[in-house]
């Protein structure tokens, strides 16, 4: 930091910050994680001082030797990690990931059906004010009381909708699903198949969640959460899907790029391939199976405490708590209070939700950065714990001082009820404790 310390103290300082609260607390939203000093030396390189419009071989603008090679360095790894024909590894993040298969595949006002977003489902996969939302016409399928995703419902829902395409995919929704019947239903109403692997694709590679390359037409994925990358995404055709439209591919490449974007972030492309390149090493397996491992420990103890947990627990690596029916607060509450003792959470919707997505009834955690930190069940157990402790003890002092829900909307009011809280301030030292102990690596 020599240089930024010199050229620009002032956001020196926020970064010191950030490597200090980033060291002192546990990275428990299910979508982050920690990045190899690989990563970021790639992403931190010249190789983000260049244009390169177009893709390898096919530019718009000269000195692009070493571009063409990184971008098929990183094309060729993805291929054969995921075992897929086709890669475009241009898009931005995510959600542009997506709306470039929509602009390739799609007609405005064609059907699109995906997981409803308070459902475990995301913005992109059909929400009103999204781009998913108004250009096309959405149906949603959705999550039965027991908790699992209702295919019996999704088939018929198909069949009377005729969608042009399914999304499987999840943001909140805590079980694997079951590709080979999305597929079934896929084909039943001769859609297109999507799976939007974001919150999973480190665990696909990994062997611990279901694969669905046999099964879709087309996969997205961000690369920053489980595979442990840069911030940026992918989109794959499968053989199935070239099988269905040869083009798919090259509808693909045009609407990513002239379609939606301009120049590619090559220097977030070579930190993709250096997390490939990461995730092709054994011990990226034994990490991807310890983050649902511990996810399972961590859902068991929080249960045994007697926490209700949304769709009765986890086979993956996100917990989704009902901390409104455990603990009568809301998912903004228990966040806030986690942060105070220094474990980064976020609120949520639960599915069937009675309450605003500000103040939802749920509360989303995860593993894949912890797990990262080299941590593991016994470290699990003593996590569950601390948060249990800490969100009984805040719904015990807002008992006691007999705030209501519409009380508790307010920001004072909350931070009164956290303030006293002893076994937060507790728990912040023994989280930092816990974190010097496993610190974040620097290499994987
Ligand atoms: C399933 C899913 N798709 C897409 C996205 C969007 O990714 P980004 O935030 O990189 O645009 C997310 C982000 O959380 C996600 O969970």
């Amino acid at each position: 930091m020599s240089f930024l310390s010199k050229t620009d103290p002032q956001l020196a300082k926020i970064l010191k910050d950030e490597i200090k609260r980033q060291n002192e607390t546990l990275m428990m939203i299910p979508s982050e994680n920690h990045t190899s000093e690989a990563v970021r030396e790639a992403v931190g390189s010249c190789l983000q001082d260049k244009y390169c419009e177009g893709y390898p071989y096919r530019r718009y603008y000269q000195g692009q030797e070493n571009f063409d090679k990184l971008e098929t360095l990183c094309r060729e790894r993805i291929k054969k990690a995921f075992g897929v024909p086709y890669v475009n590894v241009q898009p931005l993040s995510g959600a542009p990931a997506n709306t470039a298969v929509y602009f390739a595949l799609l007609k405005p006002g064609d059907k699109m059906m995906g997981l409803r977003l308070d459902q475990g489902g995301h913005i992109t996969h059909g929400l009103a004010i999204n781009y998913s939302g108004v250009f096309y016409k959405n149906i949603f399928y959705h999550v039965g009381k027991d908790g699992q995703i209702d295919y019996q419902a999704m088939a018929s829902l198909a069949k009377k909708e005729k969608p042009k395409i399914i999304i499987a995919g999840i943001t909140s929704f805590p079980l694997a699903l079951d590709f080979k019947k999305f597929s079934q239903i896929a084909e039943s109403v001769d859609a297109l198949l999507m799976a939007d692997m974001s919150h999973v694709a480190g665990l696909i590679l990994a062997g611990s969640y279901p694969n669905p390359v046999p099964y879709v037409h087309i996969i997205t994925t961000t690369t920053h959460k489980t595979i442990r990358g840069p911030r940026g995404a992918i989109i794959m055709v499968t053989q199935k899907g070239l099988k269905k439209d040869p083009e798919m591919g090259v509808k693909i490449d045009k609407a990513v790029f002239p379609g939606l974007q301009g120049g590619p972030h090559e220097n977030n492309i070579a930190g993709i391939a250096v997390a490939f390149k990461e995730a092709g090493k054994p011990a990226f397996i034994r990490y991807g199976k310890q983050i649902v491992r511990n996810a399972k420990v961590l859902a068991e103890s929080l249960k045994k405490k007697g926490l209700k947990l949304c769709s009765g627990g986890t086979n993956t690596h996100l917990i989704l708590i009902d901390l409104m029916g455990s603990l009568n607060i809301s998912g903004k509450l228990g966040a806030e209070a986690l942060e105070a003792a220094g474990i980064i959470t976020n609120y949520n919707g639960i599915p069937y939700d009675p309450n605003p997505p500000f103040f939802p009834s749920g509360l989303r955690l995860g593993t894949p950065a912890i797990t990262s930190q080299g941590m593991k069940e016994k470290q699990m157990e003593q996590i569950a714990d601390w948060i249990y402790n800490v969100l009984k003890d805040i719904s015990k002092i807002k008992k006691e001082l007999k705030v209501s829900f519409d009380q508790e909307k307010n920001k004072i009011i909350r931070e009164k009820i956290i303030k006293k809280s002893r076994e937060a301030k507790k728990v912040k030292v023994l989280v930092r404790k816990l974190c010097r102990r496993f610190p974040i690596k620097k290499k994987y």
